[in-house]
């Protein structure tokens, strides 16, 4: 396989957007490829997400965005992986590079889904979960990951407090981050006062429904060299599955396609947790965040709540998690947040991540999961001279 790196990248301000989500990827997609320095006709193929297009009534996005950005000759593909689609779309560009069919792709998610009330947003993510045994029945996401956190909270002792910690961190870092959705200090007080969504998952536990677009452009090791003095390479890019619904699940205490998925990028790449300076991770509930820095190898199963609530996972910390703000945070526009991870990811390997910096990272770790983890991606990413 030829090596593959990350030449360019961008993102637009998550939260709510007057434009479409179509608009929106075009506009960032085009912000990725001046990012690497190219222009449109360098890219060879495109590959774009936009799970919840139908609620644009817009499906079909793909030779939309090519032809605004004047290369509707080139062939494009949609991609729908629930909230992992923009990972799941970086991995079928990495391996279209990889494999030497393209030199160059464009990889875009986003959304729009601020025209909606909460109850027709959840209703359509809701279709992300197994619609005839958890959808039909009344059960939403807030739901099924409450669901998890009990069952996490029974064997291993985790808190409230615990929960707690990774939203006020998130909150924290996406304060730092000026294109985040949520930019607002969150205290335990606040937490505490703050409504049940699903118990345990208060109000701030929840990540928000949140629209924006992520892009990034991939090339091979070859071409990044002629691009770039200093690249970043991707080391593995992994997909698991996971059981899709949590029913047929042995244990609901983690996510065994995120654990598989680590696994494989880390013999992939030829190193272990330990080796990782930064990572951005799955935290649509924070339970989601516990089980995934315990997943990917971080902490030993049942130590993420006290791993969170004792700051190891700060800026500044033994590994940083989220310092983007996560999902939680910076917000999560279902299609474009495993694009976004690379964005955050990226800016944190060349030094430019500005006041959430994460110092000397060379290491990054990018986990992204569909729905409760059907679907689950993992990449680790390293900057070379
Ligand atoms: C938690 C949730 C139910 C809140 O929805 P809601 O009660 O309708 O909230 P509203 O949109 O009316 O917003 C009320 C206030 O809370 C804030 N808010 C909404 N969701 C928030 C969240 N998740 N975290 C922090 N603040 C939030 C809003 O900014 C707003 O603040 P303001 O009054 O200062 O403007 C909704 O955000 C949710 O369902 N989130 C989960 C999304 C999800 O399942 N994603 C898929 C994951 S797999």
């Amino acid at each position: 396989m030829r090596g593959v790196c990350v030449v360019g990248t961008a993102m637009s301000r998550f939260g709510k957007m007057s434009e479409s989500a179509r608009e929106s990827m075009t506009m960032t997609s085009m912000k990725a490829i001046e990012d690497a320095g190219l222009s449109p006709g360098d890219i060879g193929a495109a590959f774009y997400s936009n799970a919840f297009g139908v609620a644009e009534r817009q499906l079909h996005i793909g030779p939309l965005i090519n032809s605004a950005l004047g290369i509707g000759d080139r062939p494009s593909i949609a991609i729908e992986s629930a909230c992992s689609s923009s990972s799941a779309a970086i991995n079928e560009a990495y391996a279209h590079i990889a494999a030497g069919l393209e030199d160059i792709c464009l990889v875009a998610g986003g959304e729009k889904l601020s025209h909606l009330s909460t109850m027709e947003a959840t209703t359509y993510f809701a279709m992300g979960s197994d619609y005839t045994y958890e959808a039909s029945n009344g059960v939403t996401f807030p739901g099924l990951y409450a669901s998890m956190a009990v069952a996490h909270m029974n064997r291993y002792g985790t808190t409230q407090e615990m929960l707690a910690s990774v939203a006020i961190k998130n909150h924290s870092n996406a304060l730092l981050n000026p294109l985040a959705h949520l930019r607002k200090k969150l205290t335990m007080e606040a937490y505490k006062e703050s409504p049940v969504v699903a118990y345990p998952l208060h109000l701030y536990d929840c990540c928000p429904f949140s629209d924006g677009s992520a892009a990034v452009v991939l090339a091979s090791e070859e071409k990044a060299r002629e691009l770039k003095d200093e690249i970043v390479r991707i080391e593995a890019s992994e997909r698991a599955g996971t059981a899709a619904t949590l029913q047929d699940r042995r244990d609901m205490t983690g996510i065994e396609g995120a654990a598989v998925a680590s696994k494989r990028a880390f013999a992939r790449a030829g190193m272990d947790a330990a080796e990782v300076d930064v990572a951005e991770v799955h935290d649509c509930f924070t339970i989601a965040e516990i089980m995934a820095i315990e997943d990917i190898g971080f902490f030993r199963k049942g130590e993420g709540g006290r791993a969170s609530v004792e700051g190891e996972t700060a800026i500044g910390g033994r590994i940083p998690v989220n310092p983007s703000g996560g999902l939680k945070g910076k917000g999560h526009p279902v299609s474009a947040t495993g694009a976004a991870q690379f964005h955050e990811l990226y800016e944190q390997l060349l030094g430019k991540a500005g006041r959430r910096q994460v110092d000397g990272a060379e290491v990054a770790l990018a986990h992204n999961i569909g729905a409760t983890g059907g679907s689950c991606t993992v990449h680790i990413l390293r900057r070379r001279r």
